[in-house]
């Protein structure tokens, strides 16, 4: 408190902010003008579990023909149709970025999902964990949206949706570097939002909450063995109880995916929807 006494002259933000602050005077922000139609595509990436997984099966469901991305291509973890398609794709390689992105053909959607986490001090972090864990997330996200930005643009229509998190609205402890990747990928949509408008291309965020029934948290779980430092173990055993709890409100995969249904096919839909009942609280505090 001294030392924000003493330093009157800087700006204090709080942590909890549930809108993002821009200079939207220079430019209008508008809404897809229509609903895509149902025969549209969409292409998902990180499909092989979770909230991507889900995403594809209600897309289907809804008549879309759907490009199931994965590291590991698999056909036996949605219903067949002739409306899916299951192909490779690791975010953090350009060759198999192109290599996806032609196979796919022309799309109308890209949703950007695929994301790792990790839990642990910044003090047990390595700097090589910090880095793969912005490769995947951050740049992963910019990659495959460069990569489908010429099509969209000589189109004049498509969107992108980014899968972020209700921890860049509510800030929690030992997730500093996933947390930064993140709000990195909301700062990178928000600004690119303007750049795009004018092309009728549309960008949102979609950030849920803690779901502790998708693989992420063990996934995240196994980035803590940079080396443990022992001071802050008990910290670490308090912190994966309560991300553990199913009691306390939670999210579900398929909050996620109509939240990405809503974001894309809704045109009064906002730059951020939240998914999942916790998302929603951090959302409206
Ligand atoms: N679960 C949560 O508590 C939570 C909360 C807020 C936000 N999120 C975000 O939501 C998204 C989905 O998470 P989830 O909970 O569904 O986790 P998940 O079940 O672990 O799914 C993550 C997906 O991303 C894929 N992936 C990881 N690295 C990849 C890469 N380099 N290239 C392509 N795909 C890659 C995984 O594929 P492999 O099977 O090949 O590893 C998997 O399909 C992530 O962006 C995550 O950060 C999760």
């Amino acid at each position: 408190m001294d030392y924000l006494d003493k330093n009157a002259d800087f700006e204090v933000y709080p942590v909890r902010r549930s809108r993002p602050i821009v200079d939207a005077s220079f430019i209008e922000l508008e809404s897809p003008v229509s609903t895509l139609p149902s025969a549209s595509t969409i292409l998902i990436t990180g499909c092989s579990s979770g909230f991507g997984l889900e995403t594809a099966r209600l897309f289907l469901d809804k008549g879309w023909h759907v490009i199931a991305t994965m590291r590991t291509p698999r056909e036996d973890l949605l219903p067949r149709s002739e409306r899916l398609r299951v192909l490779a794709l690791d975010v953090t390689d350009a060759h198999s970025i192109r290599r996806c992105i032609d196979a796919a053909g022309p799309i109308d959607v890209l949703v950007n999902n695929a994301g790792v986490g990790v839990m642990a001090p910044l003090e047990g972090t390595s700097v090589e964990t910090a880095r793969d864990v912005f490769e995947t997330n951050t740049l992963g996200t910019i990659a495959m949206t460069k990569a489908v930005l010429a099509q969209f643009r000589e189109r004049r229509a498509g969107m992108v949706v980014n899968v972020t998190s209700s921890v860049t609205l509510k800030a929690l402890p030992l997730i500093s570097v996933y947390s930064a990747s993140k709000a990195a990928v909301n700062a990178f949509t928000e600004s690119l939002a303007f750049e795009l408008a004018p092309f009728n291309v549309h960008v949102r965020l979609v950030l849920p909450g803690r779901a502790p029934g998708t693989s992420f948290g063990a996934n995240a779980r196994r980035r803590m063995s940079d080396g443990f430092p022992e001071a802050y173990v008990e910290f670490r055993d308090r912190r994966l109880a309560a991300v553990l709890d199913n009691e306390a409100p939670h999210t579900q995969s398929l909050d996620v995916a109509q939240a990405v249904w809503r974001a894309v096919t809704d045109p009064s839909a906002a730059m951020r929807t939240p998914a999942g009942a916790d998302a929603l609280e951090a959302f409206r505090a």
